[in-house]
């Protein structure tokens, strides 16, 4: 039986319809999970659900615990995660309420525990991540979003910043450069963690602003949040009907 996580980050914090069965404070061996999981249906589906940033967005982006977090995943049983990811947009069209799935990262962290394979190293440890997302759980996501109508990209480069400041513009031109279309702070090392363990892992992309220097003016906080609620609303509708698939 397949069972699916789905791991909120900025403006899903909960998961509106999801019926609360069991919520679990888990402690694993890489310390402590993001948020007590939350168990439960979700239209039908049991899902499980972890806020990464903590139920009150208390967790920076470097300071979340991604192996607790992926470890304790895995210990429930979970074998597919759907990363929800609010993000800056740096191409052409990548703008304020913009779904995109995408299909590549680059990493551009530092200093963040990347890995369960620090210690006992052995060579099969070195993991393929040449496509860093599940191809089938992708497909499955932009599926559900052809069915209700979603307009989506269903591909893209994800850049991976440290944060928690946004980037310079200069610093956005040069992952353009490199092929970004998408900046978060949060999509790695979760994802590659995911792949260390086996687990299936595809990420919803909610573009939430325009990039340093892609738009005039400052990035605003406000300008986020006005995005974020109806963005949020879409990816519930899109979660929901990629759960069947
Ligand atoms: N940069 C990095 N992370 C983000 C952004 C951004 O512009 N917007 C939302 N998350």
């Amino acid at each position: 039986m397949s069972m699916t996580a789905i791991i909120g980050g900025t403006g899903l914090t909960d998961l509106d319809g999801l019926n609360i069965q069991r919520e679990e404070v888990l402690e694993t061996c890489w310390g402590a999970v993001s948020a007590p999981v939350l168990i439960g249906d979700f239209h039908g589906h049991e899902i499980v659900f972890l806020a990464r940033h903590a139920q009150d967005h208390s967790l920076p982006p470097h300071k979340i615990n991604y192996r607790a977090n992926i470890q304790a995943l895995e210990l429930l049983g979970v074998d597919r995660i759907i990363a929800v990811n609010a993000v800056g947009g740096i191409t052409e069209g990548m703008c304020g309420g913009v779904i995109c799935i995408p299909d590549q990262i680059i990493d551009y962290t530092s200093n963040r525990e990347h890995t369960f394979f620090s210690d006992d190293f052995e060579v099969t440890n070195h993991i393929d991540f040449t496509m860093p997302y599940d191809e089938k759980l992708r497909q499955s996501l932009i599926q559900g979003a052809i069915q209700v109508g979603l307009n989506i990209r269903q591909g893209g480069v994800y850049g991976c910043f440290n944060g928690p400041r946004l980037e310079t513009a200069a610093e956005i031109r040069r992952m353009e450069r490199d092929g970004c279309d998408l900046t978060g702070m949060t999509g790695m090392p979760e994802a590659a963690l995911a792949r260390e363990l086996g687990l299936s892992y595809a990420s919803i992309c909610l573009v939430v602003n325009r990039a340093a220097g892609k738009a005039d003016g400052e990035i605003t906080i406000d300008g986020i949040r006005q995005v974020l609620v109806e963005g949020m609303q879409k990816v519930r509708q899109l979660i929901e009907a990629s759960l069947v698939l």
